[in-house]
């Protein structure tokens, strides 16, 4: 739904996050679909890659990039018709950081008329159509993430019937805005989604 507005949270709330644990027991009480928990977590996981290894971010800053990207669809699995207000809402009752509520509102400007800004804003909205794409993509090869690269990303996003539901458009949109190469982008994310897809599996 259309938020109807492009301010989120508090300036004076900067900096503040919840604990681990208390992400989870959130995500665990909203969130009753094991296969879009997975998608969050490996969202939450790249995000924090990236804040660490590209930005260079420290441990705490990384944990609000992650923060961001475990929560990002928090209401889709119940709410779906008040998607993405009710988090963005539940997040600024709690007082949480404002660049945190800003990227979960702006991962589907689209959809919530909200245009990714911050860094923040714009690797949440590359990572997340994308990182599906990929996740479904290791369902159906027989290996599974071994052995899977960037060519043959490529070519099943070119098959139109192949995770039909995935936009394409959205992902090279996400790319250009974020100033990133698909390439670039696929390569990010194979590996370390596939380590923490079988860490969580295990
Ligand atoms: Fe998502």
């Amino acid at each position: 739904m259309l938020l109807g507005r492009t301010e989120f949270g508090h300036a004076d709330h900067k900096g503040r996050v919840l604990s681990r644990e208390e992400v989870m027991d959130w995500l665990n009480s909203w969130v009753l679909n094991p296969r879009l928990q997975l998608h969050m977590l490996q969202v939450g996981h790249l995000m924090r890659c990236w804040a660490l290894e590209k930005i260079g971010l420290d441990e705490s800053d990384a944990w609000r990039w992650e923060m961001a990207g475990i929560l990002h669809d928090a209401d889709w699995d119940q709410w779906p018709d008040t998607h993405c207000r009710k988090i963005v809402e539940a997040l600024e009752e709690k007082q949480i950081d404002p660049e945190i509520i800003r990227a979960i509102a702006s991962h589907g400007h689209v959809h919530f008329g909200v245009e990714p800004v911050t860094e923040m804003d714009k690797m949440l909205y590359a990572f997340d159509e994308l990182s599906g794409f990929i996740h479904a993509y290791s369902l159906m090869r027989p290996g599974g993430y071994d052995g899977m690269d960037t060519k043959g990303v490529k070519k099943r996003l070119k098959d139109k019937a192949f995770a039909a539901g995935v936009s394409r458009e959205d992902i090279q949109d996400a790319c250009t805005r974020a100033g990133i190469q698909l390439d670039e982008l696929i390569l990010f994310i194979i590996p370390r989604q596939a380590d923490r897809t079988a860490a969580l599996a295990s």
